[in-house]
């Protein structure tokens, strides 16, 4: 089986959807460790309930950014990861970091890429007057929510959407791809290949699958 590291910062919801999936006898991954970069992520209660390890690496621990990344791969590697799943882990990598696991670095983000990268994607969306929002899996590079999409899910925006309502929505489409995506990797279908993703030996579109 492909072994899974998931790093988180909060609330874990899609933690719980890899949890949910590892504990089918057809998902191809398992999830090793789950690590929080803060010991209140509720998270972390997410993963001890479904029996997997723990950890708690708190940046504000360490001297600078490289020092935190440094302690991250380390412990990270402890536990031999095939794949590494960004879920809502909300700290900039360095890129060492991002290099070390390049081609099994995942990430999702709250929207349609390239479209809104970094923060308050939802409200952004809003104030831009657009149609549709989304969320897109992505292989991780060093350009900040810049890397290879993989897959996409959009929403329509609706009338009298505010960024709570928005957000809940695509969550649940996030809880749908991302599993969706480890599965494909764990089965051997994906890959990074230069700035691009390629599924089943084909190169991917720019903006990935929809
Ligand atoms: C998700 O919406 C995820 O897309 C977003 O944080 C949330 C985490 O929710 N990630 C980012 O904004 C990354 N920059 P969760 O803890 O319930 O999975």
């Amino acid at each position: 089986k492909c072994r899974a590291v998931v790093l988180i910062s909060g609330s874990g919801s899609n933690l719980q959807t890899f949890l949910d999936a590892a504990a089918n006898a057809e998902c191809e991954y398992a999830v090793e460790a789950v690590i929080s970069n803060k010991a209140d992520a509720y998270g972390l209660t997410r993963a001890q309930n479904a029996g997997v390890s723990t950890e708690v690496l708190s940046h504000k621990d360490f001297a600078d950014r490289d020092s935190f990344d440094r302690a991250m791969v380390k412990l990270i590697d402890s536990y031999e990861p095939d794949l590494v799943i960004l879920a809502g882990f909300m700290r900039i990598l360095t890129p060492d970091f991002v290099r070390h696991y390049s081609g099994r670095l995942l990430n999702i983000h709250p929207s349609l890429l390239p479209k809104y990268q970094g923060l308050h994607t939802h409200k952004r969306a809003l104030e831009a007057g657009d149609d549709e929002h989304g969320a897109t899996v992505h292989f991780v590079t060093e350009e900040l929510d810049g890397g290879p999409p993989i897959l996409q899910a959009a929403v329509p925006i609706e009338t009298g959407d505010t960024p709570e309502l928005l957000a809940q929505r695509v969550l649940v489409q996030e809880h749908k791809i991302y599993p969706q995506v480890a599965q494909w990797f764990a089965q051997g279908r994906l890959r990074m290949v230069g700035d691009r993703a390629e599924f089943d030996g084909e190169l991917l579109p720019r903006s990935g699958l929809r």
